[in-house]
């Protein structure tokens, strides 16, 4: 289940961001209090706006929440990013949610041309799940950002609009 996520969400955001497995190969660091964990819902509410949108990934009985994914839009072109509980992995559930993100921002968005998606290139179960939504290897992008203080090549990955 994908729905916003609220304020009475910290405590579970918490439980998977907190694994340093989780941050091992994204932008942020590992929660390590309630705070970080709020900090994100902050960084969320901060960003809200027709161009962006986040959800919780949720499990559908209890609804609590055990990861996230987020599409950002900007002019004909989107980006993707996401991140599971630990204790989820290769379940197909960012796979799932992704297909549903991007079926969701092809109608939502009908400028929309391009939608992208990064990650390190050694992430190979991000890498997968793109290719399982459809997208296609675009580049390796050489010391593309600076991630935790080290400059990261990132792989590129997009579709584009097929209707
Ligand atoms: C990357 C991540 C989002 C994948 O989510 P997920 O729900 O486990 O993904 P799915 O189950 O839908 O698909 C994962 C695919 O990658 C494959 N995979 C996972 N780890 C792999 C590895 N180390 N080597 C090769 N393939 C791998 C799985 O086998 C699966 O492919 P398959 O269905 O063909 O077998 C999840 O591991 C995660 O949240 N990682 C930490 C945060 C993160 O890296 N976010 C992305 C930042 S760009």
């Amino acid at each position: 289940v994908l729905s916003e996520f609220t304020d009475a969400d910290a405590e579970a955001i918490f439980a998977y961001a907190s694994n340093p497995r989780v941050a091992e190969m994204v932008t942020w660091d590992a929660h390590q209090s309630l705070e970080d964990s709020r900090g994100f819902l902050a960084f969320l509410a901060s960003k809200a706006s027709p161009q962006f949108r986040a959800w919780a990934i949720r499990d559908p009985q209890s609804l609590r929440a055990f990861g996230s994914i987020s599409f950002s839009q900007y002019d004909v072109r989107g980006q993707i990013d996401y991140a599971l509980s630990a204790d989820h992995w290769g379940c197909g559930l960012v796979t799932e949610a992704a297909q549903a993100v991007l079926a969701w921002a092809w109608e939502e968005y009908p400028a929309l041309m391009r939608v992208q998606a990064y990650c390190l290139p050694q992430n190979a179960g991000s890498r997968r799940v793109m290719e399982k939504c459809g997208m296609h290897f675009v580049e390796l992008r050489p010391a593309a950002m600076v991630v935790k203080g080290r400059a990261v090549d990132l792989a590129v990955y997009a579709m584009e609009r097929t209707k």
